[in-house]
């Protein structure tokens, strides 16, 4: 783990005031920790926009009974295998099914392969949480 470091914070009242109702409503014990996870959001947001390793997870629902439409999937997720690290498929039910696609790798990439999947007639909702490789968020 890395070294701890503490720092001094300068803000308006009201600021402090809002954040710390905030971070009552989502659940954090102290500001330090809800500011380390802000940091870090921020941090992934940028590795993200400037194209470089990244980790996430597509998920998306599709019609069961639509056909050829797994295999069309199927096929996309073959031409982007390198990137992906497992999937996994839900029956939902009767009509609907979940597939949730673990990928790592160049963040433009993942979201060709989301653009892609989206894109596929019967395909219903479609989305990407980015998320971080992990050396970039400690
Ligand atoms: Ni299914």
């Amino acid at each position: 783990m890395s070294e701890l470091v503490r720092f001094g914070v300068s803000l308006e009242k009201s600021l402090l005031d809002k954040f710390d109702r905030l971070i009552r409503e989502r659940r954090y014990t102290n500001r330090s920790e809800a500011l380390r996870d802000l940091i870090r959001q921020e941090l992934v947001k940028k590795t993200w926009s400037e194209d470089l390793e990244v980790a996430g997870a597509i998920t998306f629902i599709f019609d069961h009974h639509q056909r050829d439409l797994l295999n069309r999937i199927t096929d996309i997720q073959h031409d982007y295998q390198k990137l992906i690290i497992s999937t996994q498929h839900v029956h939902l039910d009767h009509d609907n099914c979940l597939e949730i696609v673990a990928v790592r790798g160049k963040a433009g990439r993942i979201q060709d392969l989301t653009d892609s999947l989206k894109a596929i007639r019967g395909v219903r909702h479609c989305s990407l949480s980015m998320s971080s490789a992990g050396k970039d968020v400690r």
